[in-house]
């Protein structure tokens, strides 16, 4: 299993808070079959540019890679892109694509998006290289219309989940309906700690067929090439 999604880098943002709390949460992920797994510390763009931010992931990685031994996961280092107004002309935005990827991890406002906010993600999706994939996509649900998500995926927009949209006994049918549908493309823990936000990726997995674990096992050799071989 991979996750692309995780709080795992320590004193980044209102994630690990340490290293043994990172060394923690690895470990979590490693006992439950996970082989690799992308850091994706929070990117505000009114906190730091994307240089600043790149020597912080740089330090907190460095402090990681201390506590780090074989048999835990391989780390990727990527972020969580929150959406600001004129991200699609923002220069520093290749570095901040998940590592050997291409994967630009892209949390969207909770509100019904403008015009504006979907040409940007659409002027995103054109650049070079850069294809993006939606953080917790089932959060935004709620917000957009059908005809929005089929625009989204016709121009080759990925989804990806939380573990816990296939946990929660309210949207766990529609999780797997929307993985069997080609709706999801991969699967995060998002995880933060090892309290109220640990990893939870195999019981995500528990709950899935033979089928929908086929889906998710194709999409990782698709969008993440190499990864697989990580497990090996
Ligand atoms: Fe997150």
């Amino acid at each position: 299993m991979t996750d692309i999604h995780c709080h795992v880098l320590p004193q980044m943002d209102d994630g690990s808070r340490s290293a043994e709390e990172s060394l923690a949460m690895l470990e979590a992920l490693a006992a439950q079959g996970v082989d690799c797994a992308a850091a994706t510390p929070h990117f505000y763009a009114d906190e730091n540019s994307p240089e600043e931010f790149l020597d912080r992931r740089a330090a907190a990685a460095e402090k990681l890679a201390e506590v780090w031994h074989p048999g835990l996961p391989a780390l990727k280092l990527g972020a969580e892109v929150c959406y600001f107004e004129g991200i699609s002309q923002c220069k520093g935005l290749d570095a901040l694509q998940i590592e050997d990827t291409g994967l630009l991890l892209l949390e969207m406002p909770y509100c019904r998006w403008s015009r504006r906010m979907l040409q940007e993600i659409f002027d995103l999706q054109l650049r070079p290289g850069m294809r993006v994939l939606l953080a917790h996509t089932e959060r935004y649900l709620h917000w957009l219309q059908p005809e929005t998500w089929e625009a989204l995926l016709e121009w080759g927009v990925l989804n990806q989940c939380n573990a816990s949209f296939f946990l929660r006994w309210q949207t766990k049918r529609k999780a797997i309906r929307m993985l069997r549908e080609g709706r999801i493309h991969l699967l995060g823990t998002d995880s933060h700690d090892m309290d109220d936000r640990s990893p939870r990726l195999e019981a995500a997995w528990a709950v899935l067929g033979q089928k929908e674990r086929e889906i998710l096992k194709e999409n990782v050799k698709r969008f993440l090439p190499g990864w697989e071989e990580n497990g090996k």
